[in-house]
């Protein structure tokens, strides 16, 4: 029997001690260090080399010219181009910079429920339709409930059912990595899904499945089987209670590709991020909505801006999520509390703004909110971040604060500064155009920005229906509120105050 030796590992940063200890000395976690079995290579000859055995001349030549072994100018290493395999569904390949690299590993995690075998059979069944081997390596669900999944997907009904994609589409119930990879370099798939790793073990450890010392074999094992055959491994990982990946962070490091697969479990929409990405940016976003049938690609989470009445506290913003610009709605209620101890709450908003929003409000827009509580929220699971979305943001609390509404189709886009001034904001060009495109008739931006390429100042854009206005400070804004037509609590409350004229700015009263 071969020797063993104890080691213990440290589950945030990998690092590796002879001894355990409360706090790991690498990374400063405590209570990180899980036990660790590792075989002990018996030793061969007294003089091995340590760092592989010597190479022949030709070969040392042909490193070289790599920059492998010896330095070389890097100009003169060969150029590599990546190949990529598109998976056919475009959200997803933007994701991964356009498709999957042969060779490469995956980790995909996200909430449990939120789609990903779901996902992942997409992906497994378009490259299948489109002539590539895909091995669904399943050891949550048996063979029978993926045969399940399967036949309600949209692209496996679209490419003929079952059936038609035969042997391209395989399935594999097993959660020995060892058989995993054996059926793997049989078939010679294009694709190799593995659902999920926490439960896939290697036989010769003794530590259960998902912790520290399996995790790191397995993925270890199936880096191995995608850099040997060439195949594409994606891994399916749980993530913790507070939405990091579950197991060691060592899991990320060892991977190419970290995807992040994000939403509202009350809402349809569900969104892939790119956490690290060696072949591509991280800054895009692959948006989907479950139906039925399986996730559809979204364009936008907004597509249309809606029709009908506005109503007070409403406000459209253009927003960017990595090279795309997207179209949300926030939301606001301002309702009476307590002074001193009136509530603030955003959510898919940032919260620190939200306060300084309502400072401004107060301080320059004449809003009394100090005993209000105001509730903000960015509509369709979307979340914002940036500060573009603040005058879209101060309008809704604006709005839902006086009981006016923007004119129907305003999109307003800006930074509100401290001084109650707007402030231009990144690719403004593009979020006009992307706003007029989905049908805005007003689009507010501030009075310091250049549209150019549409003729200069202030004109409108040429194919635009709507009328791009700019404005100011956020107390301008304001006054595009007009008293809205829609009944408050049972009685209908048309609130006409007088434009506010002249320096500071007036107090302005709920409605
Ligand atoms: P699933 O992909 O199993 O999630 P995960 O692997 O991340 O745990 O599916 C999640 C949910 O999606 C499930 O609750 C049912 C729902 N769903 C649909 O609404 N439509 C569909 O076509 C499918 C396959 C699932
Ligand atoms: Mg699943």
């Amino acid at each position: 029997m071969a020797k063993t030796r104890t080691e213990f590992l440290c589950r945030e940063c990998g690092a590796n001690h002879p001894k355990w200890q409360g706090k790991c000395p690498d990374c400063g976690a405590w209570d990180a260090l899980e036990r660790f079995t590792v075989e002990v290579e018996p030793k061969s000859g007294g003089n091995a080399p340590i760092w592989g055995a010597p190479v022949d001349s030709g070969e040392a030549e042909d490193l070289a010219r790599m920059g492998i072994g010896k330095a070389v100018a890097l100009g003169s290493v060969p150029e590599a181009t990546v190949p990529r395999i598109p998976t056919g569904i475009s959200e997803f390949d933007r994701v991964l910079g356009g498709g999957l690299v042969p060779g490469s590993v995956l980790l995909l995690g996200g909430d449990p429920g939120i789609g990903k075998s779901t996902l992942l059979m997409q992906a497994a069944a378009s490259i299948a339709a489109s002539g590539g081997v895909s091995l669904y390596a399943s050891s949550e669900e048996s063979p029978q409930q993926v045969r399940l999944r399967a036949e309600r997907l949209s692209n496996v009904t679209a490419a003929g059912g079952l059936s038609a994609l035969g042997e391209r589409l395989l399935v594999l119930g097993e959660t020995n990595v060892a058989r995993i990879s054996e059926q793997a370099r049989r078939v010679r798939p294009t694709l190799v899904l593995i659902d999920s790793i926490q439960l896939v073990h290697r036989a010769d450890i003794s530590a259960a499945p998902g912790s520290l010392a399996q995790l790191r074999r397995c993925c270890l094992d199936l880096v191995a089987l995608a850099k040997s055959t060439g195949c594409c491994v994606i891994m399916v990982g749980h993530v913790t209670k507070e939405g990091a990946l579950a197991g060691p962070k060592l899991l990320e490091h060892l991977v190419d590709v970290v995807l992040g697969f994000e939403g509202d479990r009350h809402s349809a929409v569900r969104v892939v991020r790119g956490v690290k990405n060696r072949f591509g940016s991280t800054q895009e976003i692959g948006l989907f909505e479950m139906q039925g049938d399986g996730l559809a690609e979204v364009e936008s989470v907004r597509t249309l801006l809606s029709g009908g009445p506005v109503a007070p506290g409403c406000a459209f913003v253009a927003t960017m999520a990595g090279t795309r610009c997207l179209l949300g709605e926030i939301h606001a209620l301002v309702a009476t509390g307590f002074l001193g101890s009136a509530k603030r709450r955003a959510s898919g908003l940032d919260s620190s703004r939200l306060a300084m929003l309502i400072a401004v409000l107060e301080k320059h827009g004449g809003l009394r909110l100090a005993d209000q509580d105001v509730f903000a929220q960015s509509l369709g699971g979307l979340k914002i971040a940036e500060p573009a979305a603040d005058l879209a943001a101060a309008l809704a609390i604006a709005g839902a604060f006086l009981n006016r509404t923007l004119p129907d189709g305003t999109v307003a886009i800006g930074e509100v500064g401290l001084t109650g001034e707007l402030r231009t904001v990144p690719h403004l060009e593009q979020r006009v155009h992307e706003s007029l495109r989905r049908g805005a008739r007003l689009v507010l931006v501030p009075a310091s920005a250049r549209i150019g390429g549409f003729g200069g100042e202030d004109r409108p854009m040429a194919e635009g229906r709507g009328d791009i206005v700019k404005v100011g400070t956020i107390a301008r804004a304001i006054d595009f509120l007009a008293p809205s037509q829609r009944s408050v609590g049972g009685s209908s409350v048309p609130l006409a105050e007088p434009k506010p004229q002249g320096q500071g700015a007036p107090v302005r009263r709920g409605g």
